[in-house]
């Protein structure tokens, strides 16, 4: 098929060098944005008298149609027939409407319209990416409700360190991901300028009014240079970075659940649906889903690497290097959101055994530190307390015991100030509900972090 730019030139492009600069395979997907863009532009045109109204109304009519065909899967993309989408929807539009056709790209180049494009595919996926996370916090706030005293370790170094909550270690990932809704926001905000109207690199000779197109496309404003209007993807990286942060935070819990459904652990078992078997050990269920999820965090920062690379030798304006932007956006895209629609349901489904929780809180000196703060409150400094417990513990190793266990006088032996209430104030659930302090594991204290996060999911059910 001849190319639109085909005049210039004295010979066809070589069949490889045509497949290998063509991109409508993969930016194919933004034939909605791109319709979407034109139909601002041509309007504008219009109303600005650039080109006849009646012209831009058929080109309107014509997009609607392409558009419609499109969805029903009329049209075939391929490298054959055309480069990218821009120019497949104006050779469509062409061929269904002649001379109108032609009239679209007047006071427009691809520079700024694949910007536009791309600018309103990631503020569409952005929408979709936040709504995923936000369900995933709603499935965390329901698995917390339900776990407010089921005690747990806490660890530090994968060591039993302090007792904890289950809700409390669920709650630490709903704040991470309340960051990453911020993020995500961020992005928006990033994007929310018009970059049509740029042109080429140095805008246009037309009297074009590039904040009634911003106005169509809901843009707060119109972007400023011309040269920065087409040579701009700092969104793209932006979001790739939001979205490696989010893939980090999810790759950290996964971690944590493939750890907790081992028999070294068993804090939980994932429910049938959500897990998979091995071909040859029959006894076999395997966390895949989620260490799918960590392996694809990986996948998810060479996305953003890849951006960050092949922009950072750029000369001003457009350089073809830009294309590469789309597969690793929509890769970065893509798998976020089949990451959040697997994990989400996963969490929902999962069985927490609060019994082994408990027990494995139940060794490993967790009470320690209470231990220390008991003698703490009866007036020793700090580290003298410390070096007590630390004789405890080890008295305790040498003969077997835990500090619930150790006889009163032992105590006794080490430091006078022990009395009988001692075990009181190192009993498990005692340690937890002590800890009142704001962002602590006491279970009133975990309800208020909870009702916090609740009331963010439900102002940000509101906005949607
Ligand atoms: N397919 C191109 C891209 O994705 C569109 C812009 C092409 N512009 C150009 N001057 N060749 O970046």
């Amino acid at each position: 098929m001849a190319k639109l730019w085909a005049g210039r030139f004295q010979k066809e492009t070589d069949r490889t060098v045509n497949d290998f600069n063509s991109s409508v395979m993969f930016d194919c997907r933004m034939y909605a944005e791109d319709i979407q863009g034109s139909m601002a532009h041509a309007a504008m045109l219009g109303r600005q008298g650039i080109i006849p109204k009646e012209d831009a109304e058929a080109i309107r009519e014509g997009l609607k149609g392409i558009l419609a065909d499109i969805e029903a899967g009329n049209i075939h993309f391929s490298p054959e027939a055309y480069e990218d989408i821009h120019m497949a929807n104006e050779q469509l539009l062409t061929e269904r409407i002649g001379d109108a056709g032609k009239r679209l790209h007047t006071a427009r180049s691809r520079n700024d319209q694949v910007a536009l494009d791309m600018r309103l595919y990631v503020r569409k996926q952005i929408g979709e990416l936040r709504g995923l996370v936000l369900e995933l916090m709603e499935v965390l706030c329901t698995l917390a409700e339900g776990n407010m005293e089921t005690v747990m370790p806490g660890y530090t170094h994968l060591q039993r360190a302090q007792p904890i909550t289950f809700a409390h270690h669920l709650m630490a990932y709903a704040n991470m991901l309340k960051r990453d809704v911020r993020r995500l926001e961020n992005c928006l905000d990033g994007l929310d300028e018009l970059p049509l109207g740029s042109g080429a690199l140095a805008g246009t000779t037309y009297p074009i009014d590039r904040e009634f197109v911003a106005g169509e496309l809901g843009f707060s404003a119109v972007m400023d240079n011309s040269l920065d209007g087409v040579s701009d993807r700092d969104y793209c990286i932006e979001l790739c970075s939001s979205l490696s942060i989010l893939m980090m935070h999810l790759s950290r819990l996964s971690e944590e659940v493939i750890l907790w459904c081992s028999w070294e652990f068993k804090f939980i078992e994932l429910d049938d649906a959500y897990s998979t078997g091995s071909s040859i050990m029959p006894q076999k269920k395997n966390p895949d889903v989620c260490e799918l999820i960590r392996g694809k965090t990986g996948r998810v920062y060479g996305d953003l690497q890849t951006l960050l690379t092949f922009m950072k030798g750029l000369p001003l304006a457009y350089n073809k290097d830009m294309q590469e932007d789309k597969e690793a956006v929509f890769d970065a895209i893509d798998t976020v959101k089949n990451c959040l629609k697997v994990f989400a349901p996963m969490l929902a489904t999962m069985t927490v055994l609060p019994a082994n929780m408990e027990l494995a809180a139940r060794k490993g000196f967790l009470n320690a530190t209470d231990c220390a703060d008991y003698l703490t409150k009866r007036g020793l400094p700090f580290r003298d307390a410390y070096k007590a417990v630390g004789t405890l513990v080890h008295v305790c190793m040498e003969t077997g015991n835990t500090l619930d266990t150790l006889p009163l006088e032992e105590y006794q032996k080490i430091c006078p100030a022990f009395e009988e209430d001692v075990y009181q104030a190192i009993d498990l659930m005692t340690c937890v509900k002590e800890r009142k302090s704001l962002g602590g594991p006491a279970p009133e204290e975990v309800a208020r972090q909870l009702g916090k996060i609740k009331a963010f999911l439900t102002k940000k059910e509101q906005e949607i």
